[in-house]
């Protein structure tokens, strides 16, 4: 049976539901230590925290950037986790007044880590007043209303805000420089999440042959989430079948099935592939017209097939339209017609000659993962 992810039965989404947030709290790596991969945060962070011990005072604020599904959350956890302090989680959705984040910050206790999640949607009254809790550990509480309204001060104990974001570009600069220490989280490479997986894998008490862990990890573009989903799906495969040790032909088989393919495209990826080679001979292309072609909103086509392929390379934006690549005629087994790459190596210079310069209702916006 499949796991409901937020769009339909999409396995290779990176964002989770609340269902599923419960199966992966378990998997969470508890410390440093476990957490696999980005090596560099992960020496800055343990830089920042063993300062903070030395100094015997709360850590620096701390600001997690990067794509749904890379460890944002697991990482403030681990920063409580080993400051051997209380964490207090909320995020930017639920602080719509100041008011609610006065709430929060005047009932923290000292040293208390604070995770708001989706920090840039943060209401603007309540970042205002995060400012001041940041640098000065204080804020103004509003009393009253028009003529008689008065500020009162209200001392805050030190704390360590760790604020997590998909999208770095939409802070605004007052508040990211309050932060004493940003970090950027990667997409993971191939090795990494066969290290999470295994990880995974023992706590699941799960048996893999090592190339079986590598499939996997192939088919789960660099995220753990995905490839702790895909881990799960390809378990439930194995009960069903009554295997105990999976090989790669277990796993290739239960990920065909979910319709993952090698490089981790899913259904919806690979129609908007085979719609703009097939149908316009590899493009140029308007985003709406691909989107009509695929039955799909030009939303969907745009926020959840995009980035992922244009990140392995597989499409192309250009001012005139969506273009295919030529490892996107290579990847859906179909041979190039000569003058589309004649015409893709044209776009791909335009790709990064003009990006965001699209006329086709393209959001600049829009990250490109
Ligand atoms: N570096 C890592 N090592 C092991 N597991 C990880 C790592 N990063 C993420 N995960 C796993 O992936 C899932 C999603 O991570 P999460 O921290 O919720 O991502 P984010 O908050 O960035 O969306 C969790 O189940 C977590 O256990
Ligand atoms: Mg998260």
């Amino acid at each position: 049976m499949t796991e409901p992810t937020p769009h339909g039965d999409r396995q290779v989404d990176a964002t989770s539901t609340a269902e599923e947030r419960e199966l992966e709290a378990a998997l969470r790596p508890k410390n440093l230590d476990e957490f696999v991969g980005q090596p560099r945060v992960r020496q800055q962070l343990s830089l920042v925290l063993q300062a903070s011990q030395l100094r015997q005072a709360p850590a620096e604020h701390v600001l997690l950037s990067g794509p749904p599904g890379l460890g944002k959350t697991t990482l403030a956890m681990i920063i409580a986790q080993e400051m051997n302090a209380p964490l207090r989680i909320s995020s930017g959705p639920a602080i719509q007044h100041a008011g609610d984040l006065a709430a929060i910050l005047s009932s923290l206790t000292e040293g208390e880590v604070l995770f708001l999640d989706e920090i840039h949607r943060i209401s603007r009254t309540a970042e205002e007043m995060l400012y001041m809790a940041m640098e000065d550990f204080r804020v103004d509480i509003i009393v009253g209303k028009g003529a008689g309204a008065t500020a009162i001060p209200l001392e805050l104990p030190p704390f360590t805000l760790v604020g997590a974001t998909t999208r770095a570009g939409l802070l605004q600069g007052p508040l990211r420089d309050r932060f004493g220490f940003t970090g950027h989280l990667e997409f993971y490479d191939v090795d990494e999440l066969v290290l999470v997986l295994r990880r995974s894998a023992m706590m699941l008490d799960l048996r893999l042959s090592p190339d079986a862990f590598v499939e996997i990890a192939s088919r789960s573009r660099g995220t753990p989430r995905i490839a702790n989903r895909l881990l799960r799906r390809v378990r439930d495969w194995a009960l069903v079948h009554q295997i105990h040790t999976i090989d790669v032909a277990a796993a290739q088989a239960a990920l065909d099935m979910y319709e993952v393919d090698e490089r981790g495209l899913d259904r919806l990826d690979r129609a908007v592939l085979e719609a703009l080679c097939l149908k316009f001979g590899g493009g140029p292309v308007g985003l709406s017209t691909l989107a009509i072609a695929v039955g799909e909103e030009v939303e969907t086509v745009e926020t959840v097939a995009e980035p992922y392929l244009v990140r392995e390379g597989l499409l192309g934006r250009t001012p005139r339209g969506r273009v295919a690549t030529a490892a996107a005629w290579e990847h859906l087994g179909l041979r190039a017609p000569d003058d589309a790459q004649q015409g893709q190596r044209m776009s791909t210079r335009n790709v990064s000659d003009q990006s965001g310069a699209n006329p086709d209702q393209d959001n600049p916006e829009t990250p490109l993962w």
